[in-house]
């Protein structure tokens, strides 16, 4: 999935959940079965962790979108651990987590 909003003056209402369900419905009559996606930093990952999506990876970026590096993770709390160290020997742009969810 490339990505999701909610106009700003909408959100905490549940819309950005239900959207996802339709998405996911529709992968799902497709026959697919696994959705993965980059979430931006920040409350995105609650919403994305909220919905059942599972932390797989973390990749630092640079500032035009090179991956500098990218690291497995074991859960979101792994996660954030690697993601400090990468921050700290990168100085990349921003780190984001790739995200799964078997349907
Ligand atoms: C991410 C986004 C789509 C969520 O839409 P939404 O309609 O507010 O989402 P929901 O109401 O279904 O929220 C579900 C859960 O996500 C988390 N969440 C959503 N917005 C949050 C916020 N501002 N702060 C903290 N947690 C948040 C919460 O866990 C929330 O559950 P809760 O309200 O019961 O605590 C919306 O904030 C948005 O458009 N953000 C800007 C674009 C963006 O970042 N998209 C993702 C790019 S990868």
């Amino acid at each position: 999935m490339q990505g999701i909003a909610v106009e700003c003056a909408h959100w905490r209402r549940g819309i950005g959940s239900r959207l996802l369900r339709f998405f996911e419905e529709q992968v799902r009559k497709l026959e697919k079965s696994i959705i993965s996606l980059g979430s931006g930093e920040g409350f995105a990952e609650q919403f994305y962790l909220k919905n059942g999506y599972k932390p797989l990876e973390i990749k630092a970026k640079s500032a035009d979108s090179i991956v500098l590096a990218k690291e497995r993770v074991r859960d979101y709390s792994d996660g954030i651990v690697k993601r400090e160290r990468l921050r700290r020997e990168l100085k990349p742009n921003e780190v984001i987590f790739i995200m799964q969810k078997e349907l």
